[in-house]
C-alpha cells in the first residue's frame, strides 16, 4: 500500500542535489573539482565557536535538552547583537533559537498560516519557502519580481496580489538567494507599512545580513515593526551549516503559540551547538566571517569583471550574500543546449566546474538561468572562471 500524502507529492526536490551528487562523484575519482552549485561556506566555524564546542562536549555541561527557546546565554546573545548591530533594543525572551533558519520557517509558519492561506513571495527566490509552505497546505503567491525591481516585491506587485484574494502573508529575504540584491531602507519601510495596513503577516528572512558588499550589513525588518518575524542563522555569515542553530525574533503577541509549536516540532534546538554559539559574538570571531566577507566581494569583482566574457545577462548586481544569478539564453542557443541543467551538467564534466541550473528558485525562467555561488572564496572562483573561459573559447 502506498500512503504518500498529496501535500507530499507538492514538495520538489533540490535540482542541485544532482550537481553535487555528480560534484562527488568525480571527487572520489581524483578530478579537481570547483563546487559554486552550494551556499555553503568552506572556511568553517569561528575558532572560539569550535573552542568553546569542545570544552562542553568535555567539561561535563548539562547537554540535556534546553528550554524550547534555548539557553539563556545564547538568547541574551542574540539580543545584544541586535543592539550592536542594528541599535535595536530587542528584549532576549522574543529570541527563539531554531534548528537553523529551516527550523524558524516550519514554526513561523506553523503558528500564523491556516491551510489555504496566501502567502507572497518573490519569483525567484530560496526554493524551500514555497516547498514548505505547500506542504502545510497554503497557497503560494508568487511575485514576478524581475531584474529592473532588483527581483524583490514591490507594492505594485503586493497591491494586485491582494486584489486577488486577500493575503495573510509576505515572506521576504534580503540579501536574497539567488540573487544576492538586497532591499533598501527605504523601500523596506514601504513593503513592511503596506503589510501592516493590509493585515498581513511579514517573515524576513535575514540569513545573509552581514555578507554585504555595499556598506551597509542588511536592513532589518524590525528597524519598521516590531511585529514582523526575523528569521537568520549561524548559517552563513558564521559559517555553521552542520551546526544546524538559527533563531527567530518572535513578537510578543505569538510567544505562547510559538512556544507551543516549536515544543512541539523538535523540542529543542541542538544543545552542544546552542552552547557553543556564545562564542560566536566574541569579536575574534566577528573578525574571522568578516575576512571570509572579504573573500567573497574579490570572489564578485573577479565574476562582474567576467560577466561580459561569460556571456551572463540579466543580473542586477549582487549586493550581499554569496550568490550571482544570471540568464544564460545566448550560451544555450550558441550550444544548442535546451536547459540550464543540461549546461551544467556538460560543463561539470568539461571543467569540472559546478554552478546550480536556476530551476530551484525559478519555474518559469529557471531553466534559462545559473546561480553561482562564491561561498568557495576568491582564489577558487578566479579558477573556476579562467576553466570556464577557456572552455567557451
Ligand atoms: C535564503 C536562505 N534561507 C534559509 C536557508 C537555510 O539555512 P539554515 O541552514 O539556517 O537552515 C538558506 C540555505 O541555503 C537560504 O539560502
Amino acid at each position: 500500500m502506498s500512503r504518500i500524502s498529496a501535500r507530499a507529492g507538492l514538495v520538489e526536490p533540490f535540482a542541485a542535489m544532482g550537481i553535487v551528487a555528480r560534484v562527488q562523484q568525480l571527487r572520489s575519482e581524483g578530478r579537481d573539482t570547483i563546487a559554486m552549485c552550494l551556499g555553503e561556506p568552506t572556511q568553517g566555524a569561528p575558532a572560539a565557536v569550535r573552542r568553546r564546542a569542545a570544552e562542553v562536549l568535555t567539561d561535563g555541561t548539562d547537554l540535556g535538552y534546553s528550554a524550547i527557546f534555548g539557553i539563556p546565554e545564547l538568547r541574551e546573545a542574540i539580543a545584544s547583537h541586535y543592539r550592536d548591530w542594528y541599535g535595536l533594543d530587542v528584549p532576549a525572551d522574543r529570541v527563539a533559537i531554531t534548528t537553523g533558519s529551516s527550523g524558524a520557517f516550519q514554526i513561523a509558519f506553523l503558528t500564523c498560516f491556516d491551510a489555504g492561506g496566501r502567502v507572497a513571495l518573490a519569483r525567484p527566490g530560496y526554493g524551500a519557502y514555497k516547498n514548505i509552505l505547500a506542504a502545510l497546505d497554503c497557497e503560494v503567491v508568487e511575485l514576478d519580481c524581475g531584474a529592473e525591481t532588483g527581483f524583490q516585491p514591490t507594492v505594485d506587485l503586493l497591491d494586485a496580489a491582494h486584489a486577488e484574494a486577500p493575503l495573510a502573508g509576505l515572506m521576504l529575504a534580503s540579501p536574497a538567494n539567488p540573487t544576492g540584491t538586497m532591499i533598501s531602507a527605504e523601500h523596506l519601510g514601504e513593503l513592511v507599512a503596506w503589510c501592516r495596513e493590509h493585515g498581513v503577516q511579514v517573515i524576513s528572512d535575514e540569513i545573509y545580513h552581514g555578507i554585504s558588499y555595499i556598506g551597509t550589513r542588511g536592513e532589518t525588518a524590525l528597524a519598521h515593526d516590531d511585529d514582523a518575524i526575523v528569521i537568520s542563522s549561524f548559517s552563513k555569515y558564521w559559517a555553521m551549516t552542520g551546526w544546524r542553530l538559527g533563531w527567530a525574533i518572535l513578537p510578543e503577541h505569538l510567544l505562547d503559540a510559538a512556544r507551543n509549536v516549536a515544543g512541539n516540532l523538535a523540542l529543542c534546538a541542538p544543545v552542544p551547538a546552542q552552547h557553543a554559539a556564545v562564542a560566536a559574538f566574541e569579536p575574534e570571531s566577528y573578525a574571522e566571517c568578516e575576512a571570509a566577507v572579504a573573500s567573497f566581494a574579490r570572489a564578485r569583482d573577479h565574476v562582474l569583471d567576467a560577466t561580459a566574457d561569460l556571456g551572463f545577462t540579466g543580473m542586477a548586481p549582487p549586493d550581499g550574500a554569496f550568490y550571482m544569478y544570471a540568464r544564460i539564453d545566448d550560451l544555450l542557443a550558441r550550444s544548442g543546449t535546451a536547459t540550464s541543467a543540461q549546461w551544467c551538467s556538460d560543463l561539470l564534466e568539461a571543467t569540472g566546474v559546478a554552478l546550480a541550473p536556476g530551476d530551484d528558485f525559478d519555474s518559469v525562467h529557471g531553466p534559462q538561468s545559473v546561480r553561482l555561488s562564491l561561498a568557495v572564496g576568491a582564489e577558487r572562483t578566479a579558477e573556476a572562471i579562467d576553466r570556464i573561459l577557456d572552455h567557451l573559447r
